[in-house]
């Protein structure tokens, strides 16, 4: 394929990642998926481990976990990858997938299957489990976090949006109809203890939460108001690591 190829069908398809595909073309996400990778705090490297990645969308997290060594990735993202195209303006589709996995000559594996489908005797179990940016989108997030846990045998990757952080005890915002920034499938936003006890409940042995510092989400509450959107300085966005 040529760079002119390249950018062409690039310019085709409507995605959500920022990819860097080589030869000076990224894909143009609406994402920042460097940005968002730097907070998740990954291990350097999976050298001989297998990854799972629940909500793969375009699959920057497998590409990258692929690009650190991982033995196997396996992708999954039912509501992106099966017709009709996901999201509040219809644009999650496997386009942006498949056109990446060929350019970077990707052994990741994507799989068809059911979030609720998710157990080991389905798909095996993993030493690391992605699930990113999905919990606060499901009705049912525990439901899916239980299946999650069930297949991961060291690290759990959770990242997630988050709700009344400066509460003392554990709880998880719902938000009815199109509350949250106008998008119905935003329904859950967990603070950190209601995450970590989440998790804790899962068996993990060890659990670690990050946070936004406050005076951040003071400062970004106080410009989205400027702009004319809700945003409450107790919400933003939250990373945990469950470890085995
Ligand atoms: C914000 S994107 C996150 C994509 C990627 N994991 C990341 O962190 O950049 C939300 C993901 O959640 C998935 N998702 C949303 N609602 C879902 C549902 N009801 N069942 C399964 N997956 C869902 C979407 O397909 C999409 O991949």
């Amino acid at each position: 394929m040529t760079n002119e190829d390249l950018k062409r069908r690039v310019a085709e398809i409507r995605w959500f990642h920022q990819i860097d595909l080589g030869d000076g073309v990224t894909t143009p996400g609406h994402d920042e998926s460097a940005a968002k990778l730097r907070k998740l705090r990954l291990p350097a490297r999976f050298d001989g481990q297998t990854v799972l990645d629940i909500g793969s969308w375009d699959g920057f997290f497998a590409f990258e976990a692929e690009r650190r060594g991982a033995q196997r990735v396996v992708a999954m993202d039912p509501a992106c990858w099966r017709p009709p195209a996901w999201g509040p303006r219809g644009w999650g589709t496997q386009q942006g997938f498949r056109l990446a996995h060929e350019v970077l000559g990707s052994r990741v594996e994507p799989l068809d299957i059911g979030l609720p489908d998710i157990s080991p005797e389905t798909i095996g179990t993993f030493d690391v489990v992605f699930f990113l940016g999905v919990f606060y989108h499901l009705p049912n997030p525990w439901l899916v976090l239980e299946r999650a846990a069930s297949v991961c045998r060291h690290l759990l990757v959770v990242e997630t949006h988050a709700d009344l952080l400066d509460h003392r005890r554990a709880a998880m915002a719902f938000y009815p109809g199109d509350e949250m920034e106008g998008d119905p499938s935003n329904y859950w936003g967990p603070n950190s203890k209601a995450l970590a006890g989440m998790l804790g409940a899962e068996g993990f042995r060890k659990v670690d939460v990050y946070g936004e510092r406050r005076g951040l989400r003071l400062a970004r509450a106080g410009y989205r108001r400027l702009r004319g959107t809700r945003y409450s300085p107790q919400q933003g966005r939250l990373v945990a690591h469950a470890w085995r």
